[in-house]
């Protein structure tokens, strides 16, 4: 396969990707929230135009990632534009993304797709295509180039052998490496509070360094089994955070609510002030305002937000990222 693109001649195109995104109204703030610490952006409606890369697969809410090669007003000069790069391509599948704002009939998307496809040197391949391309009209751009979707390996972990009955979910669980992380794969991130791990499979799935702690031995268990059963390998520490001394980059504290795990105050506060010690970016999910006891530990709030649980009115989750006050 041999691909040589150049960059389109239309104006406005300072971008090298357009990201697709997808959530409901429960998630939106959490969306919001992710995107600011992945990409440093705010969301417009539910696509974003980025110079950052981001393999989709790494959130729940991206759902493509579309290469932005080529870019023009008019849908025939980017197809001449297409023609002109003579591009050969073994086993591509061409796709149709659809944006706010794009009134092209269906028949007609589907003309278009027709005209790439005749326009690319090679086998058009629909099941196993060893590339695939992505079509789109954008915010008044016809758009063209590469498409990377999410995997959907990652809701594997949804069949888990071990969960608890309130374990934050899969989507929360990525959200927060990402907040974590801030797309840094080279952080070291620690998962104070692990449980059953959902957060570390999220983050061992997407390549980041994660460690777990877990006071409780029979969690520490499982959340092992969990994470073998995936073949994953990061280390578990069986202890009381505090008695933790290594250095983070982040850490993420899923506290123990009064459901299931009974923490009293003084148990958050402890979390919270041993895991302080430990990293200077904290990513701290509760049910209660904790702002107090985050700035008791000499932090400072950067961000938070709101998720509530779908179907559950009252319940809700809140998310704190906070650093160390210089
Ligand atoms: C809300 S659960 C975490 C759930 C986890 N995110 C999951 O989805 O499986 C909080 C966990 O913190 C653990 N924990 C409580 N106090 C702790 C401490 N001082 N050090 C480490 N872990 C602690 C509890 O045993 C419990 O498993």
């Amino acid at each position: 396969m041999s691909l040589h693109f150049k960059k389109g001649t239309m104006p406005n195109t300072d971008h090298t990707y357009l990201y697709k995104f997808n959530f409901d109204a429960t998630e939106l703030e959490l969306c919001s929230l992710e995107v600011k610490c992945l990409f440093d952006a705010s969301l417009v409606e539910k696509h974003l135009f980025s110079e950052i890369e981001v393999d989709p697969s790494q959130s729940a809410f991206i759902k493509s990632r579309l290469k932005t090669t080529f870019s023009s007003t008019s849908f025939d000069s980017l197809l001449n534009e297409i023609k002109n790069q003579n591009i050969h391509a073994e086993l591509f599948k061409v796709e149709y993304l659809v944006f706010k704002g794009d009134e092209t009939p269906n028949q007609e998307r589907l003309q278009k797709l027709r005209d790439i496809g005749y326009s690319i040197e090679g086998l058009h391949e629909y099941y196993q295509p060893t590339i695939t391309y992505g079509l789109c009209y954008c915010d008044g751009l016809w758009y063209f180039g590469a498409l990377l979707k999410d995997s959907l390996d990652w809701h594997k972990h949804q069949q888990k052998p071990h969960s608890f009955s309130n374990s934050i979910g899969v989507n929360m669980a990525k959200s927060l490496v990402n907040i974590a992380a801030q797309n840094n794969k080279g952080a070291s991130l620690l998962d104070a509070c692990c449980g059953m791990g959902t957060i570390m499979l999220e983050a061992c799935f997407s390549g980041n360094t994660i460690e777990g702690c877990e006071i409780n031995h029979k969690t520490y268990v499982r959340a092992k089994a969990n994470l073998a059963h995936f073949q994953y390998t990061s280390t578990i520490h069986h202890k009381d955070v505090k008695e933790l001394n290594k250095k983070y980059d982040a850490a993420i504290i899923d506290l123990p609510y009064n459901l299931f795990t009974l923490a009293t105050n003084e148990e958050v506060a402890h979390i919270i002030q041993s895991t302080s010690r430990l990293a200077d970016r904290l990513v701290i999910v509760s049910i209660s305002d904790i702002s107090i006891i985050i700035n008791q530990v000499g932090f400072q709030v950067m961000a938070s937000c709101m998720v509530r649980k779908k179907g559950k009115t009252k319940f809700a989750r809140r998310i704190w990222v906070c650093e160390r006050r210089k």
